[in-house]
């Protein structure tokens, strides 16, 4: 039975086509902050493009290593789920901010960028420490 699933993980993730790149969790999310701090520049200069290409930046960000995924996988297990829900949740509302810069609707470009520090920092109040150890 175990084994079983343990296959069928495996084969999950090799045609897993949303998840699988060859970076380091660790520089994706460096990037991350990078385009993080470079939106809300854009927005305090009233850049609806640079927020845009941003936004769009955070929402398609690059996918960790097989490698790193399966450590990940080991390690979170069944939280495994909590965690890409906490990816998806930054990933929609960058894709929302895109669509507010695009629409040059200032008042709603905001509202939705407040939400995204907090996107982000739910995923590191749970998990941060826990991977920073498991991925060195
Ligand atoms: C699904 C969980 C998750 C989400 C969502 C998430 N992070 Fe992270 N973040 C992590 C983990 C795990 C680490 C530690 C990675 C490591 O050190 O290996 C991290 C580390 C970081 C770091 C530190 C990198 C370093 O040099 O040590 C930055 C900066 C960062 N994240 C920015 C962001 C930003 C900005 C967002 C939102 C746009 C975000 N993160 C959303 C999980 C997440």
């Amino acid at each position: 039975m175990m084994k079983k699933i343990m296959i069928l993980t495996v084969v999950m993730l090799l045609a897993g086509t949303t998840w699988a790149g060859d970076g380091s969790l660790k520089q994706i999310m460096q990037q991350l902050g990078k385009d993080y701090s470079s939106l809300n520049h854009a927005i305090l200069l009233k850049d609806f493009d640079g927020a845009a290409q941003f936004a769009h930046a955070i929402a398609n960000h690059d996918k960790p290593s097989m490698g790193q995924r399966l450590k990940l996988m080991g390690e979170l297990g069944a939280e495994m789920s909590d965690f890409k829900k906490a990816d998806g949740r930054v990933h929609d509302l960058a894709i929302k901010i895109e669509e507010a810069a695009k629409a040059k609707d200032m008042t709603l470009l905001i509202q939705r960028q407040s939400q995204l520090l907090s996107a982000c920092m739910t995923c590191h109040a749970s998990y941060r420490s826990r991977v920073v150890n498991l991925l060195k």
